[in-house]
């Protein structure tokens, strides 16, 4: 068996802020690096969302064309995935000529299968802004629960799906106006309605998927399955193949999941000798294929995609299992570009390094329920599981090893009762971390993986090792540190794939070669003495900085007001 892991792509022009990094990117890299830490053949494939409308009028704003905003944005993006060392195997592009036609050709199986219908249908132009405009491009009134400012695909507050002309008062949400007129537009209808049984089926037998997930979809396929037209007047996207509809495009979320397969077509023709994408792909090979996504990606992942799949012969891989995120919030409240509240991807950059965002986020990664970036959260995060627990931990060994024995590990001593305490509690700990990494539970495992960096600094606390070497029991303070070398190799494997670049700094430090760096096996006694007497080992330095609380209410100042909330009339957060 093999892994095939993919992240939601990020849109080029989105918001890229904490909260998309922790709903897909990181969850899925810290998954992959888990898994190949256990020594599982991983492929972890990623692109950037290119197309649709919104490329389109980003780049109509800056008077660029839609190819430059979307070149310069994948350039961005491949550096923030490069800061916050999200591990992919490959990571494309939408608009890459894979995608274009894999798309096209996934289209003409749709319509040889008899599940591409060609409608005519009244589109809202807008005289104004002198085009079609999208669904989400359309505002106006909730027909639902009223909410004034509903986009015409889907509404915010209460979540239903909509037709832009269920909208009451519809206006352009480009140009504000409301002068808008019903058009006649043909266009490719997905017929999903007729995929219903055999969706209700597969979603039916996923019995491992987390509620959310599970949940979202059923309420989906219950309101019934809409037809879904699948192409736009646009010219930006992947080109429509028939006649008569050389000035359209498909729909952004028609190609966008297919980017999966071809972005892992485009890594297979990187190398053309053993790769081969139905290895991976085909819906019979031994893949495990586990998708990662924030919930608003949810019905597309869940109906859309595989309606698309099955309508066009199964002959690809559906996900065995799909990782939904809830929302992370600022403050009880969203993240906005607008109101300059909140964090966005690059600014983070600048302030600390990627460990502490990875851990402090995987830490309050809104599995459950949504969950709140908070100053003083991050700064307990980094402050006492980090500095205080592990940092401190690593640091007192390596300075008492120095001072006494060197720049070696040392021999003497003999195991007892704190070392065979030591034993149980880890082999205990290390099933649990595994058990919530392999469930996919992060936040769990974080809670464990501190419980684990707790405990060794517990052991080099009670053993008093400096007391000891003041009574010249030099063994027994050589077993000490011995053991937490042995204890600090365990930390840096297990907490690589939440915090890889300071693994990587301790296995430079003690001198690891690669497979001195895999998961732990069951025998405990044994991983805790890999380490033998004389192994060379260096100094790490200093870890981890701890945020001071002026910081704290300087960062706070920065980044917006706690107390200002952005809320419908329901008393709900909003996520635009
Ligand atoms: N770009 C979308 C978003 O950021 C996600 C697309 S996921 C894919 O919400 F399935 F289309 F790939
Ligand atoms: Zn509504």
């Amino acid at each position: 068996m093999k892994y095939l892991i993919t992240s939601a792509l990020p849109y080029v022009n989105g918001t890229k802020h904490l909260g998309n990094l922790v709903g897909s990117l990181l969850p899925s890299d810290v998954y992959s690096r888990y898994l190949r830490t256990k020594g599982e053949r991983v492929l972890y494939i990623c692109a950037t969302d290119e197309h649709g409308s919104p490329t389109e009028v980003a780049a109509k704003n800056e008077g660029i064309t839609p190819q430059e905003l979307c070149d310069r944005q994948f350039k961005i993006q491949q550096e923030m995935n490069k800061f916050y060392n999200l591990s992919f195997d490959y990571f494309g592009r939408s608009s890459s000529k894979n995608n274009i036609q894999l798309t096209q050709y996934i289209a003409n199986k749709l319509q040889e299968n008899g599940f591409i219908e060609e409608r005519i249908i009244k589109q809202f132009f807008s005289i104004e802004d002198n085009m079609f405009l999208a669904d989400r491009f359309i505002v106006g009134k909730c027909p639902f629960c009223g909410y004034e400012n509903a986009r015409g695909d889907q509404c915010e507050a209460c979540t239903k799906v909509l037709d832009p002309t269920d909208l009451i008062n519809p206006k352009s949400a480009i140009s504000g106006s409301s002068n808008l007129e019903l058009r006649e537009t043909k266009h490719l209808f997905l017929l999903q309605s007729k995929l219903e049984k055999d969706l209700q089926k597969w979603i039916a037998a996923q019995t491992t998927w987390p509620k959310l997930v599970k949940s979202i979809a059923q309420k989906w396929l219950k309101e019934g399955l809409q037809d879904r037209c699948i192409t736009r007047d646009l010219s930006w996207g992947v080109p429509v193949n028939k006649p008569g509809y050389e000035n359209k495009v498909f729909y952004v979320w028609f190609d966008a999941p297919i980017a999966y397969i071809s972005a892992t077509k485009d890594w297979v023709d990187e190398d053309n000798q053993n790769r081969n994408l139905m290895d991976w792909w085909g819906a019979d090979s031994d893949t495990k294929y586990v998708q990662f996504m924030g919930k608003d990606n949810i019905p597309f992942h869940t109906i859309t995609f595989p309606a698309t799949i099955m309508g066009a012969g199964s002959e690809f891989k559906q996900p065995d299992y799909i990782k939904g995120v809830n929302w992370l919030n600022y403050y009880d409240g969203k993240f906005s570009t607008s109101s300059k509240r909140g964090i966005f991807m690059n600014q983070a950059m600048d302030l600390y390094p990627a460990d502490y965002w990875r851990y402090a986020l995987m830490a309050n990664i809104p599995e459950g329920d949504d969950s709140n970036f908070t100053w003083e959260a991050f700064a307990k995060s980094v402050n006492s599981e980090l500095a205080d627990a592990y940092g401190n931990f690593v640091q007192r060994v390596s300075v008492m090893n120095k001072k006494y024995f060197g720049d070696e590990i040392p021999d003497g001593g003999i195991e007892a009762e704190t070392e065979k305490r030591l034993m149980v509690e880890l082999e205990k700990l290390i099933k649990e971390y595994d058990d919530n990494m392999s469930a996919l539970e992060f936040r769990k495992a974080v809670q464990t993986l501190y419980a684990i960096f707790s405990m060794a600094n517990t052991y080099f606390s009670e053993k008093e090792p400096w007391k000891r070497a003041k009574e010249g029991d030099m063994s027994d303070v050589a077993l000490t540190l011995r053991y937490s070398f042995n204890l600090e190799r365990l930390c840096a494997i297990l907490s690589s794939p939440f915090i890889p670049e300071t693994s990587n700094k301790i296995y430079n430090a003690l001198n690891l070669t690669q497979d001195l760096c895999k998961f732990p096996e069951q025998d405990i006694a044994k991983e805790l003495t890999i380490l033998k007497p004389k192994h060379p080992v260096s100094q790490p330095g200093i870890l981890f900085n701890k945020i001071l609380p002026e910081k704290i209410t300087e960062l706070k100042a920065m980044f917006g007001d706690e107390n200002v909330k952005t809320v419908n009339r329901h008393g709900k957060e909003l996520h635009i």
